[in-house]
């Protein structure tokens, strides 16, 4: 498998640290120093939806493709205004695609989740050219009134093609099931043989032990990738990590003793848009001319689950 196209799609509304800090007990200081993050984008005028079909459309038609060409079409998402159909169904309509198309929820590890599940349906000869598009909006997910969580987020959609070659090595994905550091509860309808009423709780996080849990499975994963794809660390031009906090960056590239430019990052702009991270940012990069064929990259995720992932690839575009 390899990449054959990227596309991303941002919300027009930059929210910063300041304007937080005119309804919240913070300030810029705080979440500079904590977490990098300086703003975030947030769904206003826009819908998932639209992101999303944005992003999408911007992937295939850099792969130089038409929504025809795509065989199968895979969307990552926590949430959005739907419970069903699911999101990639609606998508796949407004896009115009005729293909079998299929959600899933991985939380932040979405992207790396998709990649592997593609590369079995391009591997089998299920389909040539896979559509993954990582929508998000976990601004809808936390509660505005707690400044430990609602700081750290942002909305966004990313989008990549994939389809037949030789570029992607290695994968590595887990889960482990703890849900108590990470988690979002939604109240469902009340059926009459129910005896225990749900809980409903907007966004749930112990930072500490994600923090803990983020780096020490980021860093096994990555080591776990070079191995089977036989680099070594200093190898990788890129090491495109889920955007959640810099300073869990910085302690995953500690780990791996390498230098600082071997990790770019957005999320000084963005926030942590979940699964959309990394292929906004790649998308980014791309755009910019950052890549040269040959460069190899390595991408590792982590979210709620706990879910974690990591694979190592060759850019080819
Ligand atoms: N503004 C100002 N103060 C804040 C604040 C905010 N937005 N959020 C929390 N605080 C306060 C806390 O109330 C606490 O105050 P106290 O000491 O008086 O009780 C203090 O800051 C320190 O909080 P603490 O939780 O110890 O900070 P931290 O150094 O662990 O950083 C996180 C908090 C959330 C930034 C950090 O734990 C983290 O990034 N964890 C990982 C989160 C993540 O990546 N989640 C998504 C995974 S996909």
């Amino acid at each position: 498998m390899k990449i054959t196209g990227t596309g991303s799609a941002m919300p027009s509304l930059a929210v910063t640290n300041d304007m937080l800090s005119e309804f919240l007990d913070t300030n810029d200081e705080w979440i500079s120093t904590r977490t990098g993050i300086k703003e975030r984008r947030i769904i206003s005028d826009e819908t998932l939806t639209s992101l999303a079909v944005d992003a999408a459309k911007k992937a295939i038609e850099s792969a130089g493709l038409t929504p025809n060409d795509i065989d199968y079409f895979l969307c990552s998402n926590v949430v959005n205004n739907f419970v069903t159909p699911s999101l990639s169904c609606i998508l796949q309509g407004e896009i115009g695609a005729n293909c079998p198309s299929l959600d899933l929820n991985a939380a932040c590890t979405g992207f790396i989740y998709a990649l592997d599940i593609a590369e079995s349906f391009i591997q089998t000869g299920r389909a040539e050219n896979v559509l993954i598009v990582c929508a998000e909006e976990p601004t809808r997910m936390v509660n505005w009134k707690e400044r430990n969580t609602c700081v750290l987020f942002g909305d966004g959609a990313g989008a990549v093609v994939v389809s037949k070659g030789d570029a992607f090595k290695a994968f590595h994905i887990s889960t482990q099931s703890k849900i108590e550091p990470l988690y979002y509860q939604r109240k469902l309808e009340y059926n009459p043989y129910q005896s225990h009423p749900d809980g409903d709780a907007p966004l749930i996080m112990n930072g500490k032990d994600v923090f803990k849990l983020a780096v020490s499975s980021s860093v096994s994963d990555i080591r776990n990738v070079l191995e089977k794809s036989s680099l070594n660390a200093d190898d990788i031009k890129y090491y495109l990590l889920h955007q959640a906090n810099i300073r869990i960056i910085d302690t995953i590239r500690d780990f791996l003793k390498q230098p600082d430019d071997k990790f770019p990052h957005n999320i000084e702009n963005y926030g942590n848009t979940s699964s959309a991270s990394i292929p906004i940012l790649l998308d980014e990069m791309r755009r910019a001319g950052k890549f040269t064929k040959g460069d190899m990259l390595l991408f590792s995720a982590f979210g709620a689950g706990f879910t974690t992932g990591a694979c190592v690839l060759e850019w080819n575009m």
